[in-house]
């Protein structure tokens, strides 16, 4: 049975990733500053917990060694953070984990590295008008042909992708070079329970991913923002079918092994403005409360909401054919039905994270 280093394993992914790990019998050791959404698995036979900042361990080398895989989930990811924060971000996102990348290259082991789908920036098809729009070449975004494209450096909220880039490459020249296993997962947009934090009725700085936000304006009876009127586009994909996905990657090394995935639910894309629009009805059914059909919202700029720095991505439309040959995995899982299910949770106990 293989044995598993699972950094991040407190945070939202690495919780639920966590549960399907040791429900097969894998052999876990984790590590998490936070350990609030895995108390129930906290003391699990298979389950060993190292708490706080795993790059202070000065065991960490000797203890990944005794391991087969390392997932590294370990980052910073909220939007708000990236222009504030970039020293932090760049820190976190490129220079600790790239100490970890010697260490897997050195020891063998093979390396599940969480990116992001914001590596890939802005589409092409924002740079060329509005005639690019329905050219699907310029929207779908590919692992081993699609561009990234960031914009400037004064733009700072490009940090986090262009530091994120940069640590995939860094793998990359380790398995050229040095022979490392690798698999880099570029998540589009997770959803799930226990995800960020709800601002103003739970523990959290800042301001969390879009969902958490909509969601604690519609508990506090305040409007759902839409930045820049709402007209970003994103495919949300239901936490479970990425879970699966790695369950499948764990399975298969021989088709996971060096390569990148988009895991992402391109049949669930939609506007910002559109996604505000499906959580008021799905809440208002699961609150039994018409109302919430009607709930407010309003437009801000993103000068207003996020501050200095911020420049959106347009689209991010996830070509998954590669994870489907290679893992035989397909998302199934609609967004209305994941919004159900997360606003369930939410609407029985408020003050339970979303
Ligand atoms: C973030 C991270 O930066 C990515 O690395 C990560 O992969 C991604 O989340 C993810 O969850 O996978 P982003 O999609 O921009 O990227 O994150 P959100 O904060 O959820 O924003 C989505 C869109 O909603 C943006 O257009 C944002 O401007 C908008 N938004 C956000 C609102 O209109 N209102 C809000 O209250 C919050």
């Amino acid at each position: 049975m293989k044995r598993i280093a699972l950094l991040g394993c407190g945070g939202f992914i690495g919780s639920h990733l966590l549960e399907a790990l040791l429900r097969a019998d894998y052999d876990v050791l984790g590590w998490d500053a936070e350990s609030h959404r895995i108390t129930s698995q906290l003391g699990r036979e298979g389950f060993s917990f190292y708490p706080g900042d795993l790059y202070q361990d000065p065991q960490l080398e000797e203890k990944l060694s005794g391991c087969d895989v390392v997932i590294s989930l370990a980052a910073i990811c909220w939007p708000s953070r990236y222009s504030s924060e970039g020293l932090e971000v760049i820190r976190s996102n490129f220079s600790e984990p790239a100490r970890l990348v010697e260490i897997a290259a050195r020891r063998k082991l093979w390396l599940i590295h969480f990116s992001t789908s914001e590596v890939y920036g802005k589409t092409l098809a924002s740079q060329l008008g509005p005639q690019a729009e329905n050219t699907m070449d310029l929207n779908l975004l590919s692992e081993d042909l699609s561009p990234m494209l960031l914009g400037p450096v004064r733009n700072s909220r490009w940090s986090y992708a262009c530091a994120k880039q940069l640590l995939e490459r860094w793998i990359f020249a380790h398995h050229l070079e040095k022979g490392l296993r690798f698999t880099v997962v570029r998540p589009f947009n997770f959803i799930g329970s226990g995800m960020d934090f709800l601002p103003g009725l739970e523990n959290g700085e800042g301001i969390p991913r879009v969902l958490a936000c909509f969601l604690s304006a519609l508990l506090k009876g305040e409007p759902l923002k839409l930045v820049d009127g709402g007209k970003a586009r994103r495919a949300f994909l239901h936490v479970d079918e990425a879970v699966d996905a790695v369950l499948r990657m764990l399975a298969k090394p021989e088709g996971a092994a060096n390569q990148i995935f988009n895991l992402g639910h391109p049949g669930n894309e939609i506007t910002i403005r559109g996604l505000a629009e499906m959580l008021r009805e799905v809440f208002a059914e699961a609150a039994g409360e018409a109302s919430y059909r009607n709930h407010p919202m309003e437009e801000v700029t993103a000068r207003e909401f996020y501050g200095e720095g911020y420049e959106d991505s347009d689209r991010r439309l996830p070509d998954i054919r590669k994870a489907s040959e290679r893992l035989g995995w397909e998302p199934r899982i609609s967004l209305r039905e994941a919004l159900k299910r997360i606003v369930g949770v939410v609407v029985a106990s408020p003050r339970v994270l979303p």
